[in-house]
């Protein structure tokens, strides 16, 4: 008997449905992906990318680690934004991250986890930026929540400051970057209303071109 059998029945109904609606889906996604959508959102197993914005297979390009981090040096995220913006050309990258998050909750503690701490500790960084406004809540799953918010709009930022979508918008490939937030309470997801396509969305200091210095 096959380990874990019920995954695998799962599977092929899965498979079934999909089929049912369309007979050809599965033939004609296996030739090309083409998703207009870039998803980096934290790995947290309720927060599931596909199913939550109701988008099939082929439809949404998706990166996922704890805290939906965005770190310059981190080669597993980059590339993944690379492949995404010059090989895929999405039109839309969307840092989704999720309040109540275990991570950005672990962040704002002291008690160490494991090698784990030191991915957490560019949370700690998002919440020195902020400190003046974070240290007036008392409450703490409302600095938690403030904390996701905050930690969405500066990954967004990070993803910016990439040359990979600097490089993207100097040739005028449309590319804009997203900041959202999933409640696990209702299911719903919010756009925190940061939006950035084009370099002038960027803070100067981190602005950057591959052609002559201007
Ligand atoms: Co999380």
């Amino acid at each position: 008997m096959r380990i874990l059998k019920h995954l695998f029945d799962n599977n092929r109904a899965w498979s079934r449905r999909i089929r049912e609606r369309d007979p050809e889906f599965f033939e004609t996604l296996s030739r090309q992906q083409a998703p207009d959508y870039l998803w980096i959102g934290c790995s947290d197993s309720r927060v599931p990318a596909n199913e939550i914005v109701d988008l099939l297979p082929g439809e949404l390009f998706v990166h996922r680690n704890v805290a939906n981090v965005v770190v310059p040096t981190d080669m597993n995220c980059m590339s993944v934004l690379q492949y995404a913006v010059e090989v895929l050309k999405v039109k839309h990258i969307m840092v989704v991250g999720h309040y109540g998050c275990g991570g950005v909750r672990s962040a704002l503690q002291h008690r160490q986890l494991g090698l784990i701490d030191n991915w957490l500790r560019h949370i700690k960084d998002v919440y020195r930026l902020h400190e003046r406004e974070l240290r007036e809540i008392e409450d703490f799953d409302e600095l938690t929540d403030r904390m996701c918010e905050l930690n969405v709009i500066h990954q967004a930022q990070q993803v910016c400051h990439s040359t990979i979508v600097q490089n993207a918008w100097a040739r005028g490939q449309p590319l804009t970057v997203h900041g959202w937030i999933y409640s696990l309470q209702n299911g719903h997801l919010y756009d925190l209303d940061v939006c950035f396509s084009c370099p002038e969305d960027v803070e100067p200091i981190y602005r950057t071109t591959s052609g002559p210095t201007p």
